[in-house]
């Protein structure tokens, strides 16, 4: 059967509203929270894709031909998230990988009922070289009373209680994929219409992991579970085929390649001179989104000793390490951690 124009393409507005109908409760705050989500990155994109022109477009490097002061891309991404999110009434409060303290709604404006986490850029310093980087987003109910400011409680909550999540990738194309708890959909970037096409539906991890994806440069500092797991993976123990090695250094780039190919992503503490530090990565804003969507799409994610998203944040800017995948593969990384490091 021919399938019309109009049933073949489906925007990220139509998507998201049909999923709204499914709660006939819903306010909209959280639809259009989605929606401005998917305008950034639309903004975001089209700055990044001329990410190199900007000292050759600016007179002095500091202004570009139109006049505008030319930004480090991961402030103007934050900048961006934030002034279309401040004035809407939605939002309580936001925190951004690129501030100490939260964000506070300025008095002029309304406060709303939800709580948005976000790392603008992800993976900036791959920015230079023409290399696929990311925004990550994380959305709360916010915990303080409703009509006040919100507050930091209000942005340190375990993963669990997140209402939806979703990572912008800016690659190859430019993708949108997002969980508000039925499941991880994908959506492409058109950019002669300007438009995310839905191009991904119902995304679930591959049941055969193709790849691991791991700094191996770290080896030296990691713990003789970490190790044994990597050997693992790698197929020496012979219990298994081995796994190929991927690892672009954009976290964003490297969770979603494994999404869709099946595979293991880990940042794993390393053990330093002066001890055991927790990873690189950060807890809220990178680790629990990016956990919420592995398992809506049947996967899983740990800090190598319990799920991510049962970890109560105790600050912002925590880190922590890392391991998400096929659930399989991360079970197995808990598995030989509480073997071999007690
Ligand atoms: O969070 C910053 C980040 O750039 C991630 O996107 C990426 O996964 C990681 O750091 C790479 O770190 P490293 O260079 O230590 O492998």
């Amino acid at each position: 059967m021919t399938r019309t124009f109009a049933q073949q393409i489906t925007t990220i507005e139509r998507f998201i509203l049909d999923q709204q109908r499914h709660f006939p409760d819903a306010s909209g705050d959280l639809t259009g929270i989605l929606y401005d989500l998917a305008l950034a990155g639309k903004i975001i994109a089209s700055r990044t894709t001329r990410a190199g022109l900007a000292e050759i477009l600016g007179s002095t490097g500091e202004e570009n031909v139109q006049g505008e002061v030319v930004q480090k891309l991961d402030l103007f991404a934050d900048q961006t998230i934030f002034r279309l999110n401040d004035h809407t009434g939605r939002l309580a409060i936001m925190a951004s990988e690129e501030h100490g303290d939260p964000l506070v709604i300025p008095d002029r404006y309304p406060a709303g009922k939800y709580v948005m986490l976000f790392d603008p850029l992800d993976g900036s310093s791959n920015i230079d070289y023409n290399v696929s980087i990311g925004t990550i987003f994380a959305i709360y109910r916010r915990l303080s009373p409703d009509g006040e400011r919100g507050t930091l409680q209000d942005c340190l909550q375990p993963g669990r209680k997140m209402v939806a999540a979703g990572y912008i990738i800016y690659g190859s194309s430019t993708m949108t994929v997002y969980s508000s708890g039925q499941g991880v959909h994908g959506f492409t970037l058109d950019p002669s219409v300007g438009e995310f096409l839905l191009s991904h539906p119902n995304i679930t991890i591959p049941a055969q992991p193709k790849y691991y994806s791991v700094n191996q440069g770290y080896q030296p500092g990691w713990s003789t579970g970490v190790k044994k797991y990597t050997e693992w993976l790698q197929g020496i123990s012979g219990q298994n085929k081995g796994l190929s090695l991927r690892y672009i250094g954009s976290l964003v780039a490297d969770v979603h390649r494994n999404l869709m190919t099946g595979g293991v992503f880990y940042y794993p503490a390393e053990i330093t001179p002066e001890g055991k530090h927790a990873g690189k990565l950060r807890l809220a804003y990178e680790a629990a989104p990016l956990a919420f969507i592995a398992e809506q799409a049947g996967g899983y994610a740990s800090d190598g000793v319990r799920s991510i998203l049962d970890i109560q944040p105790d600050s912002l800017h925590q880190r922590a390490p890392f391991y998400i995948g096929n659930k399989e593969l991360v079970q197995k990384a808990e598995e030989m951690i509480r073997q071999y490091d007690g």
